[in-house]
């Protein structure tokens, strides 16, 4: 993916001095902006995918869905729901509880790693993988920074530890047991037309669809193994039976238990 660095408009030096920091740490060019120009007009001229932009807010990514920047999305929502009683079904698929330890090999906006982390509490692990450097970057820098009206949240959001990585190569790298599930919610292979959350992701975001091999390696890393899918299909062709969701919605949660004569 072909990114660079640029400053945002009115924030003084401060944020060109932050465009070239980040140019360093993510190894891409930092692109030095005449006046006022357009981040279009430096996105055509250089042929770029995305510009990541230093602004007074943080960083922000500009492509051609529009910009991206952090927000926590729906894990407010279920959080209060959570808080109300309510099952949330993702946590149930994953059988998380206080002292958990999840591997959440498909990032993205962390909204499903915030409510794991809410879920594990002090005691369990949240790690987060993430295969494109720009999203990456902007949701780290998110995690970390990130201030909502629910100090619950930004606790939570705090505890994600997270990783710029292939989810197939990383696992290949962890020891057998090191978690208690591993959670996939790679980009649907049918992207629904009217989800507008999930549109300024999409030309940052790592598309290959998840292999067999992947979820093979996943079961010796955890005994557990959940996959988000909305086309029941996708799971079957998978190996994946036993499914987990609301019937008022098409998202399902796929289940895989490491069966017991399987050894680690
Ligand atoms: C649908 S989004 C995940 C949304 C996330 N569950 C949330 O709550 O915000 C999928 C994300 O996983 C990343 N991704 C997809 N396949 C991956 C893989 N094999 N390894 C690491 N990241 C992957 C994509 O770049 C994208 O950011």
């Amino acid at each position: 993916m072909n990114i660079a660095t640029t400053r945002g408009l009115n924030g003084g030096n401060a944020l060109p001095t932050q465009a070239k920091k980040w140019a360093r740490l993510l190894e891409v060019p930092y692109i030095e902006r005449q006046g006022n120009g357009s981040l279009q007009a430096i996105k055509d001229a250089y042929n770029l995918d995305g510009i990541l932009v230093a602004t007074k807010n943080g960083p922000q990514l500009f492509s051609d869905e529009g910009i991206l920047f952090y927000h926590p999305g729906m894990a407010v929502l279920r959080l209060q729901k959570i808080f109300q009683g309510e099952q949330d079904n993702f946590v149930a698929a994953c059988e998380l509880k206080l002292g958990s330890r999840i591997l959440d090999a498909t990032l993205g906006f962390a909204s499903d790693a915030a409510i794991a982390s809410y879920v594990v509490g002090n005691d369990g692990l949240v790690q987060g993988l993430e295969a494109s450097k720009p999203l990456w970057f902007l949701v780290t820098e998110g995690l970390q920074h990130y201030v909502s009206d629910e100090p619950l949240l930004d606790q939570a959001l705090r505890r994600i530890k997270t990783k710029w990585t292939e989810a197939g190569i990383y696992l290949k790298t962890l020891a057998s047991d090191s978690f208690d599930v591993v959670y996939f919610d790679p980009m649907f292979k049918y992207p629904v037309k009217l989800s507008s959350n999930m549109k300024p992701l999409r030309p940052m975001a790592y598309t290959e669809p998840l292999v067999r091999a992947t979820l093979t390696e996943a079961l010796r890393v955890a005994p557990l193994v959940v996959v988000k899918e909305r086309t029941p299909r996708v799971l079957r062709d998978l190996g994946i039976n036993e499914l987990l969701g609301s019937k008022y919605s098409k998202v399902k949660y796929g289940i895989l238990r490491r069966k017991a004569n399987e050894t680690t």
